[in-house]
């Protein structure tokens, strides 16, 4: 067996945002004063420097600036950045472009000064229409805000939108889980991510739960509604949490699903890239603190670890992706992107076929409706499975 070089796509990360929201634990911070964002850019391209002996030769295959808030960017400092990275980098002429947005720092200028960039596709953090959800959630902007930021876009151009929303929210029932999705549909935008919301560990909203919180029973009466209402529309239920109309899926984050290589720049951004002529994959990450990553970023001290993923461990992260896609993995790519044959996972995936989780025809394994179910229990499997030392290679 041999591991096969997979597409390349560029993480890039913003760690401020205007205010930290009570639920999230991405590596993000309230910006407080002026922020230093010419410098971050200019850091972003040292880390990028370090980062390419990596890479050297391949071409890039999609871009997603994610946060934090990377609206936060003056468009000139986006545009500064992908003429810089492009010149460093091959950039592929269908380059799939994804800037985060939230809606609360998005104004019609600079969304159509995004596009000039080079931006081709916006991901709203809109959360929810209902604007005692947003209120109770932390969120600066309103719904009306949100709705005119996603129609702005699509005045500039934009073909490409996403919406995040998140349900099982404080105060929040069925209906108004409906609610949302109907008024994100009214929007038509071509994706929709819909996350339930989790209590993140040191996050506030783990130290002092809000009230009227969903239960289980009602978070999945409304994933199931929300779900229905979202296939009607002709919505794609691709991945667990992520729906697109035909043709609009996010190219960025199928290649992490399909266990694709990237790069990731910025405060705390995670790195993956396989090295053929080592037979090895490698993992790097990035300090996560600003300002430790501004005076560093660009050498050593900027690393936050390199470690190589043995193959043993290789089953495990494998399928932690690929099974979140409904469409699962073709055998094809199980063997390119592991190095390992099919008898790595014999074991575990006997195991989940005769529990009716997952199902091969041969060439594609994917998980069931049951499995979808209860994709931790199927992940817990491939968690332990032996690996044979004398099967790689
Ligand atoms: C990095 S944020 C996106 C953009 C931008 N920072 C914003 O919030 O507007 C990514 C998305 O993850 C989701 N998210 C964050 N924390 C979550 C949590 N605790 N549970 C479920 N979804 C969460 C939200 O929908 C959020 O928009
Ligand atoms: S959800 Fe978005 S805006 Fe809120 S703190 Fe997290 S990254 Fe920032």
């Amino acid at each position: 067996m041999s591991l096969a070089t997979p597409p390349l796509s560029l993480y890039v990360h913003v760690p401020w945002c205007v205010k930290k929201c009570p639920y999230c634990d991405f590596n993000s911070h309230t910006g407080r004063g002026e922020l230093p964002l010419a410098r971050y850019v200019d850091a972003l391209l040292a880390d990028l420097d370090h980062d390419l002996p990596q890479v050297w030769g391949r071409t890039i295959r999609t871009v997603f600036f994610g946060g934090g808030t990377p609206s936060l960017l003056p468009a000139e400092l986006v545009d500064r950045f992908l003429q810089q990275a492009s010149s460093r980098l091959r950039f592929a002429p269908d380059c799939e472009i994804t800037l985060e947005t939230n809606p609360g720092t998005s104004e019609y200028g600079k969304l159509a000064d995004y596009r000039a960039a080079g931006v081709n596709r916006l991901s709203f953090g809109v959360q929810s229409f209902d604007d005692g959800c947003l209120e109770r959630l932390g969120r600066i902007h309103d719904s009306a805000q949100a709705a005119d930021a996603v129609r702005q876009a699509q005045d500039a151009g934009f073909a490409e939108i996403n919406l995040d929303l998140m349900y099982a929210l404080p105060g929040q029932d069925l209906a108004m889980a409906a609610l949302d999705i109907e008024r994100a549909l009214a929007l038509s935008p071509t994706h929709i991510s819909h996350y339930q919301l989790t209590l993140e560990a040191n996050t506030v909203f783990a130290a002092r739960p809000p009230k009227g919180l969903p239960d289980d029973d009602l978070a999945w009466d409304m994933q199931e509604h929300c779900q229905s209402m979202l296939a009607q529309a002709g919505y794609e239920h691709y991945e667990t949490s992520a729906y697109a109309k035909p043709g609009h899926r996010c190219a960025h984050n199928l290649n992490y699903w399909r266990y694709g290589d990237y790069l990731g720049i910025g405060a705390g951004a995670h790195g993956k890239v396989t090295m053929g002529a080592s037979q090895s994959i490698l993992r790097r990450w990035k300090h996560k603190h600003p300002t430790r990553y501004l005076d560093t970023a660009g050498t050593a001290d900027a690393i936050g670890g390199d470690e190589a993923i043995e193959p043993s461990r290789r089953p495990f992260e494998f399928m932690l992706n690929a099974l979140r896609l409904h469409e699962g993995f073709a055998w094809t790519q199980f063997l390119a992107r592991t190095g390992l044959p099919r008898a790595a996972i014999a074991g575990p995936l006997s195991t989940a076929i005769e529990l009716g989780w997952l199902e091969d025809d041969g060439e594609r394994v994917r998980p069931t409706a049951l499995g979808r179910r209860f994709t931790n229990d199927v992940l817990e499997l491939f968690l332990d499975a032996p690996v044979e030392a004398d099967i790689h290679g």
